[in-house]
C-alpha cells in the first residue's frame, strides 16, 4: 500500500511516498530555516506564503522520487494539525486537490504529534513495534509531551509543557547568545568546542506533577547574559568559548529534565519501550542520556526522521487506516485544525 504523506505545520515543506508504513521511496523537504533566520524565529506570513510556493514542486519531486503517479497511491495523508493555521492550510488543501485529481483517492488528517511518534517505525524492525504500550516523549519547536501509546491510534497525554517548549527554549537561548535560528542545532554544536558546562543552571521541577517547565531555566540564562553584556545585543565582542561553556550547561539542563519526568513516567506506567520523536530528539546528548538511563528499552528515529518530514506523516497515515479503517478518513470538509489535540 503506498501512501503520500504532506506535512506543512510549521516551516518545512515536506512530502513523501512510503510503502506498507516502513518502507521509505521518497523524502523530499524544502526548508525555510534560512528565511526565517533573518528574523530570528519562524514568521506565520513569511512561512505560509513560502508553502504556497514549494508545495507543488516538492510534490512533484516525491513522486518522481518514488517513480510513482497518482494512481499509484492508495492514500493521501496530511498533517491537519496542530500548527501554524495558514501553513497546514496549504498542506490539507494541496491534499485535497490531489486526491480529487487522482480520481478519488482515500485522505486521511494526520496529527502532527502522532506523526513525530510513528517516525520511528521507519527505522525499527516491526517485531519491536508490535510491544505495546510504549511511553512517547515528543520534543519539539512547539510542544513537549509525554504520551502513552496503548495500541496502534490510540494515545493518552500524560505530561506537558507549562510554558516554553524544549526546541522554543533552544531556539530562545540561541537569540540570548547571539547564534542562529533555529538554536537546538547551533547550541548543539557550540557545545562541542568545549564541555566545562558552566554555569551550573536550575532543572526545573513542578512538584507532584509530570509536566515541563523550560521559562526559569531561560530566565536564568536571561541573567546570567545580561552580568556578561552579552545580553540585550550590543557591539561587544563575546568569546565563543565562554559561549560553548553556557551553551553547553543550559543544553545539560533541558536534557536533564527532559530524562527525569521521562524516567519518572517509566517508573509510574507499566511500559515496554519509550519512543522519541520531534526535532529535539535529534540532539545526540539527549539521544546518549536516553539509552544510557532509560531501563526498557529506546527508540529513537535516525535525526533527519525527528525532525519535521512527510514520511512520518505517510507512515501515521498508513498505521491509522490499517487499524481505524474507513471510518478514520476524511472528507472533502477537512479543515485545518491549529489546535489539534492527540488522543
Ligand atoms: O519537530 P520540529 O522539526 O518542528 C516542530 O514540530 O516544531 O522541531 C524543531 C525544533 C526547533 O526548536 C529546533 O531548535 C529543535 O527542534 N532542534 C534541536 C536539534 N535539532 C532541532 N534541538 C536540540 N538539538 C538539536 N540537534
Ligand atoms: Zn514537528
Amino acid at each position: 500500500m503506498k501512501v503520500l504523506g504532506i506535512e506543512t505545520s510549521c516551516d518545512e515543506t515536506a512530502v513523501s511516498v512510503v510503502e506498507d508504513g516502513t518502507n521509505l521511496l521518497s523524502n523530499v523537504i524544502a526548508s525555510q530555516a534560512e528565511m526565517h533566520a533573518k528574523f530570528g524565529g519562524i514568521v506565520p506570513e513569511v512561512a505560509s506564503r513560502q508553502h504556497l510556493l514549494t508545495i507543488i514542486p516538492t510534490i512533484e519531486e516525491a513522486l518522481n522520487q518514488s517513480k510513482c503517479d497518482l494512481s499509484d497511491l492508495d492514500l493521501i495523508a496530511v498533517t491537519n494539525g496542530p500548527g501554524l493555521a495558514g501553513a497546514l492550510l496549504v498542506g490539507v488543501n494541496s491534499a485535497k486537490g490531489l486526491a480529487m485529481a487522482g480520481g478519488n483517492i482515500p485522505l486521511i488528517g494526520i496529527n502532527h504529534l502522532s506523526g513525530h511518534i510513528y517516525a520511528s517505525w521507519l527505522d525499527e524492525e516491526p517485531e519491536t513495534m508490535s510491544e505495546f504500550p510504549f511511553l512517547c516523549l515528543v520534543a519539539s519547536g512547539g510542544h513537549t509531551d509525554l504520551i502513552l501509546m496503548k495500541q496502534h491510534s490510540e494515545f493518552e497525554l500524560i505530561a506537558r509543557t507549562r510554558d516554553d517548549a524544549a526546541g522554543e527554549a533552544f531556539d530562545k537561548a540561541a537569540r540570548i547568545l547571539g547564534l542562529k535560528f533555529p538554536g537546538g542545532p547551533e547550541i548543539e554544536k557550540i557545545s562541542k568546542l568545549n564541555n566545562k558546562s558552566y554555569p551550573k543552571l536550575p532543572r526545573p521541577l513542578i512538584k507532584g506533577s509530570l509536566d515541563f517547565s523550560f521559562s526559569g531555566l531561560k530566565s536564568s540564562l536571561i541573567r546570567y547574559a545580561e552580568e556578561k553584556k552579552w545580553y540585550p545585543k550590543n557591539n561587544n565582542t563575546i568569546d565563543p568559548e565562554d559561549i560553548s561553556e553556557v551553551a553547553s550547561a543550559f543544553q545539560e539542563a533541558v536534557v536533564d529534565t527532559l530524562i527525569r519526568n521521562t524516567l519518572k513516567a517509566i517508573e509510574q506506567y507499566n511500559v515496554n519501550a519509550l519512543i522519541l520523536g520531534g526535532g529535539v530528539t535529534a540532539n545526540s546528548l539527549l539521544r546518549e542520556k536516553a539509552k544510557l538511563k532509560s531501563p526498557v528499552p529506546v527508540i529513537i528515529p535516525s535525526p533527519k526522521l525527528c525532525t519535521d518530514n512527510g514520511a512520518m506523516i505517510a507512515t501515521a497515515g498508513y498505521f491509522e487506516y490499517e487499524s481505524l479503517g474507513t471510518n478514520q478518513l476524511h472528507q472533502w470538509d477537512m479543515d485545518a485544525i491549529p489546535n489539534l489535540k492527540l488522543g
